[in-house]
């Protein structure tokens, strides 16, 4: 079977919620990345997540909710949810909460925790789809697992098209990289994940993040260090480059001389490098090239979510 893409219309947003309310997986467009949906509250249709990503154990999904009054019934908001729900949903942010009990999500959805990860996105495809499907959706990124998450459809449709009964085509995402995930399921609020909403307008809400638990140990595949990984070496803070490598640059001063050049922000926007990091990684990764040298990025703002990606990209190999 190689899936089909359909361009986002009501009757392809129809059949998708149709697909999804049978168990079946779609591709579905988010405002961060293309996600792999199931009907989370269906175990049978979780798990093919799992086989068609081949990720290497059991690992918790985020469940995608439509409105706030969907995530209330499904995880428990205390008063710092509520605030981040009210200001920055619909939005790339993720809340790992408290499941509530005796919800509908099947326990495989959280890998048998007794927290949940719950995001509203702002994609108004990704809405209408969770809406059609008339239930939560469980969707990790919609690549294999350890690869670049994919954030057109023809990606999508390369990496798992044999898997997915159905792709949603809204055209190459907004953000380009994952939510924000803030776990708030202790009295700590910890960022266990930075991506597509700052740190800074989390922490003006709630106050400062802690870092993740490392004692905690959940091996959250986007958490381990060899994440993201394309197949060539990954150099950064690359200054120059050499005649055989590929270059990933950023600003509008580009050193000479590599076999390939894409620039993630010629202007030197973070914004626009997040858009184009996932893309471009995947354009440049060619076996033509020794390595991909990128250039430095700075930290602050979207670009700690962006520096973030490229060290896992860069981490030694896992397996
Ligand atoms: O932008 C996104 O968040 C995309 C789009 C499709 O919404 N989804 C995404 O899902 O990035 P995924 O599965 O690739 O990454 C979700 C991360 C994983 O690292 C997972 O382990 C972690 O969230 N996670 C899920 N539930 C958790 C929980 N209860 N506690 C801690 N981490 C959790
Ligand atoms: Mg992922």
């Amino acid at each position: 079977m190689t899936a089909r893409i359909l361009p986002a219309t009501d009757d392809a947003i129809a059949k998708a919620g149709r697909l999804l309310a049978a168990g079946e997986l779609v591709a579905l467009p988010t405002e961060t990345v293309y996600g792999l949906g199931a009907d989370a509250t269906n175990g049978a249709a979780v798990a093919a997540i799992f086989a068609a990503k081949k990720r290497p154990r059991f690992n918790p999904l985020i469940a995608h909710v439509a409105t706030v009054a969907a995530a209330r019934a499904i995880a428990q908001l205390d008063d710092r949810a509520e605030r981040l729900a009210e200001a920055l949903w619909p939005g790339p942010l993720t809340l790992v909460l408290k499941r509530a009990p005796d919800g509908p999500i099947a326990d495989l959805t959280a890998a048998g925790l007794d927290t949940l990860a719950v995001r509203l996105p702002a994609h108004p495809v990704a809405r209408a789809i969770i809406e059609a499907a008339g239930r939560p959706i469980a969707a990790p990124s919609a690549n294999r697992s350890g690869k670049v998450s994919p954030t057109r459809a023809e990606d999508v449709a390369a990496e798992l098209g044999q898997r997915v009964a159905l792709i949603v085509d809204a055209g190459p995402c907004a953000v380009g990289l994952e939510s924000t995930i803030v776990d708030l399921s202790g009295p700590t609020a910890r960022l266990l994940r930075p991506g597509g909403t700052d740190r800074a307008a989390i922490e003006i809400l709630i106050g400062p993040l802690a870092g993740k638990d490392e004692a905690q140990g959940i091996t959250a595949p986007g958490m381990m260090k060899s994440h993201y990984a394309p197949a060539l070496p990954v150099r950064l803070d690359a200054e120059t480059a050499a005649t055989d490598e590929a270059l990933l640059a950023f600003g509008p001063t580009v050193p000479p001389g590599a076999a390939a050049t894409l620039n993630l922000s010629p202007r030197g926007d973070l914004a626009q490098a997040a858009a184009n990091l996932f893309v471009m990684l995947r354009a440049l990764d060619r076996p033509d090239y020794r390595s991909i040298a990128v250039m430095p990025i700075p930290a602050t703002g979207l670009g700690e979510a962006i520096n973030d990606r490229l060290q896992r990209a860069a981490a030694p190999r896992q397996g």
